[in-house]
């Protein structure tokens, strides 16, 4: 394992791992001081092109939105999604995952699901690629986005998931919409950190969508925390340019040459 991802590791039990998405440079750059890792989600695909579901993301979506992103990260430890379709097979997710490196330079992936996925893991960690783990409300895979943990079933099976992908050598784990106590358990059993994102703050760190924590983004979940209001301003700054320009106050002479 290289020498930032044993960082983020040895933060469990000692201190929170901060985690943001990004698509682009220019929000990379702004987080970058704040966060342990930098995700590149395929979140991006409801967030910003409207699909209804992220099975609709592609690769090379990924690669160059990884692209400009990577650009923006100085300190963070940079990890992309692998989407939908990516990684059917362990040939077929080895290819992707170091095409997925190659192109965009990041320093590892992130796969959703446990058990089925297993073999797959074991593979690109046996083949140097760092992997980051993904259980609770899978959304390339979901059939609904109801908080898991309620049912002794799936309980039973995020815990075996949680145990077997630490197994595989993953390096951490995104919790998605897991309940408090079955968030917590996972947390103590596995010596890797988990990342939750609706799963309590009992998780080794917290992961948000960038464009949901500064109101950005349409969204109404219970796991999201809005710290600005950016639309708003947006809104401002543009109705401030409008008054300008039909005023004639801008360009001025300041602005003009
Ligand atoms: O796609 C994404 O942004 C994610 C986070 C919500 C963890 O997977």
């Amino acid at each position: 394992m290289n020498k930032s991802i044993l960082k983020i590791i040895s933060k469990k039990n000692k201190s929170k791992i901060i985690c943001l998405t990004a698509y682009s440079k220019n929000i990379a750059s702004i987080i970058d001081k704040h966060c342990d890792i930098i995700l590149v989600g395929d979140s991006l695909g409801s967030v910003l092109y409207n699909f209804s579901t992220t099975k609709k993301v592609s690769l090379d979506m990924m690669i160059e939105h990884s692209k400009s992103v990577r650009m923006g990260v100085r300190k963070s430890l940079m990890v992309v999604d692998m989407p939908h379709n990516s990684y059917r097979n362990s040939k077929e997710a080895l290819k992707n995952a170091k095409k997925i490196i190659l192109r965009t330079k990041c320093d590892a992936v992130k796969l959703e699901g446990g058990k089925k996925i297993y073999q797959i893991i074991k593979t690109l960690v046996k083949n140097k690629i760092q992997v980051m783990g993904h259980l609770g409300i899978l959304p390339q895979s979901a059939t609904n986005f109801r908080f898991k943990g309620k049912k002794l079933i799936e309980r039973k099976n995020i815990l075996r998931d949680s145990k077997l992908l630490e197994q595989a050598g993953v390096f951490s784990i995104v919790l998605e919409c897991v309940e408090t106590s079955l968030a917590k358990e996972i947390t103590k059993i596995v010596a890797i950190p988990t990342i939750g994102i609706g799963a309590s703050l009992h998780c080794d760190g917290q992961v948000l969508v960038t464009d949901d924590l500064i109101g950005l983004n349409k969204i109404d979940a219970r796991f999201v925390k809005k710290y600005l209001n950016v639309t708003k301003q947006i809104n401002n700054a543009a109705l401030k340019f409008k008054q300008d320009v039909i005023k004639g106050k801008f360009p001025s002479k300041k602005h003009s040459y």
